[in-house]
């Protein structure tokens, strides 16, 4: 018997553990009760850097990147940079072994001046400019995956020397998940798809270019994909189609990159994907598709972004207000909002929400947390069990926000973006200062 099975009044009386999926790995609580991350209590980060606040856990990072070292020793783990791109984060996944996908010239700076090798850098994106094509072959990026017919004239046009290409394949794979982030379909924007020898056209072009060099195919199925069989699927798909171009050109393709796209939780009882179950399935597929289409087995790349950095970060807001609705529900007002988190309003995201100042005594009842922006849709978690004698100065911690927060984030409303704080062992230290007034009105030079 348990004390919950003596006193059941402790069931709505006692703190809602946090669940340690969602939250960074080194979360604990100290001795007053208040959250800490990395060893430092997020009370203290909200009253040094002000609210709101991104706070990242490098340790949470690093074990990730080390659990997918683990879980694929010969491939190659390309983290998906736009998921959260500033120069600490390139410097922690590149010392733990993961090479770099980026897609725009501004990512590619923020790589190099990292100190990423180069040759390192994957370069995607279905309209790179003529510019930023010639900036990275002039930095030696050492691939880049090209994603029109286009464009690979156009970088043919403006490579100096031998450049390593991937071809973007649709594999016509639908992961059924929000239409935003479902690329793995033959009808959108990116990629050539595998119908009507599209990508066979293109691998034509690509090897009549003699300073391009056809190394791989590569393709992203979609994101937040928690049942991996799609994978299974997807390399059968492009083993298939390595073999074809074979069969037409007689040139072996050695690179096989399968995008990224694995699952996290955002709220208790959300499904993730398991790096190791994952291995398990693509050495499988790839034992099937090879041997099925007699190929050599090829390289496999990875590019996990949000699996990588989504549950390395917090974001800390203060209660601003709290509001009940008669016959509705209790809002509580936070100084942050849409505008740090978008996630919420384009895909319908869920999070959960934690007060993270204090011991949360008291009943918990469900509150929707909302933002200060002037959109009814500026909300940051629906239904989340929160105390009861919540108060305006409280501090609110939303887990799992690393990925496609700070990367996404706007200065709607004239409001700044957030600092970043990386934590460790105890000290803190700020990564990106918050944007100010200055920074917004410095952008202002006309009238
Ligand atoms: C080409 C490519 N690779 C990798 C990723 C990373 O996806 P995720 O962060 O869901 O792992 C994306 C995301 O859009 C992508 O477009």
């Amino acid at each position: 018997m348990t004390l919950l099975d003596i006193f059941p009044s402790l069931r709505t009386t006692m703190t809602p553990r946090l669940d340690p999926a969602l939250w960074p790995v080194t979360t604990s609580h100290d001795d007053r009760g208040r959250i800490s991350i990395g060893g430092v209590a997020l009370d203290d980060i909200a009253d040094q850097y002000g609210t709101p606040t991104y706070v990242l856990d490098e340790a949470d990072v690093r074990h990730r990147c080390r659990t997918y070292r683990a879980a694929f020793p010969e491939a190659e783990i390309a983290y998906a940079g736009k998921a959260l791109l500033i120069r600490a984060v390139a410097d922690w996944i590149t010392r733990e072994g993961l090479s770099l996908d980026v897609c725009s010239a501004g990512e590619l700076a923020i790589a190099l001046s990292a100190g990423v090798d180069p040759r390192r850098i994957i370069l995607h994106g279905n309209a790179k400019s003529a510019t930023e094509l010639r900036t990275a072959v002039d930095a030696g990026v050492g691939r880049i995956v090209v994603d029109s017919l286009t464009e690979i004239r156009l970088l043919a046009s403006v490579a100096p020397r031998r450049q390593k290409v991937m071809i973007r394949v649709t594999p016509g794979i639908d992961i059924h998940g929000h239409h935003a982030v479902t690329t793995g379909v033959d009808d959108q924007k990116f990629g050539f798809p595998l119908s009507h020898n599209q990508t066979g056209e293109a691998a034509r072009l690509v090897l009549e270019q003699p300073n391009l060099q056809l190394v791989g195919l590569h393709c992203h199925l979609g994101s937040q994909i928690a049942d991996v069989e799609c994978f299974r699927s997807a390399i059968a798909r492009l083993v298939g189609q390595m073999a074809y171009i074979r069969s037409d050109h007689g040139v072996i393709l050695t690179t096989l990159d399968i995008g990224g796209g694995h699952a996290v939780p955002y709220r208790p009882g959300d499904p993730q994907t398991d790096p190791a179950e994952l291995a398990a399935l693509v050495d499988d597929a790839l034992d099937e598709a090879c041997a099925r289409n007699r190929f050599p087995r090829p390289q496999i790349v990875l590019e996990p972004g949000r699996a990588v950095v989504a549950r390395a970060g917090v974001t800390l807001y203060r209660v601003v207000s709290i509001k009940t609705i008669p016959g509705g529900r209790t809002f509580v007002s936070v100084d942050g909002g849409m505008s740090d988190n978008p996630r919420v309003a384009l895909y319908g995201a869920r999070y959960d929400a934690a007060v993270a100042n204090r011991h949360p005594t008291g009943r918990h009842t469900p509150m929707t947390v909302v933002g200060r922006f002037c959109e009814a849709g500026d909300i940051l978690a629906v239904d989340v069990s929160l105390p009861v004698d919540l108060h305006p100065g409280d501090v609110i911690a939303v887990p799992c926000t690393g990925a496609y927060h700070h990367s996404l984030a706007s200065s709607y409303n004239g409001v700044g973006r957030p600092p970043i704080v990386a934590v460790r062992n105890g000290n803190v230290r700020e990564l990106v200062r918050r944007e100010s007034v200055a920074d917004l009105m410095g952008r202002e030079i006309g009238i």
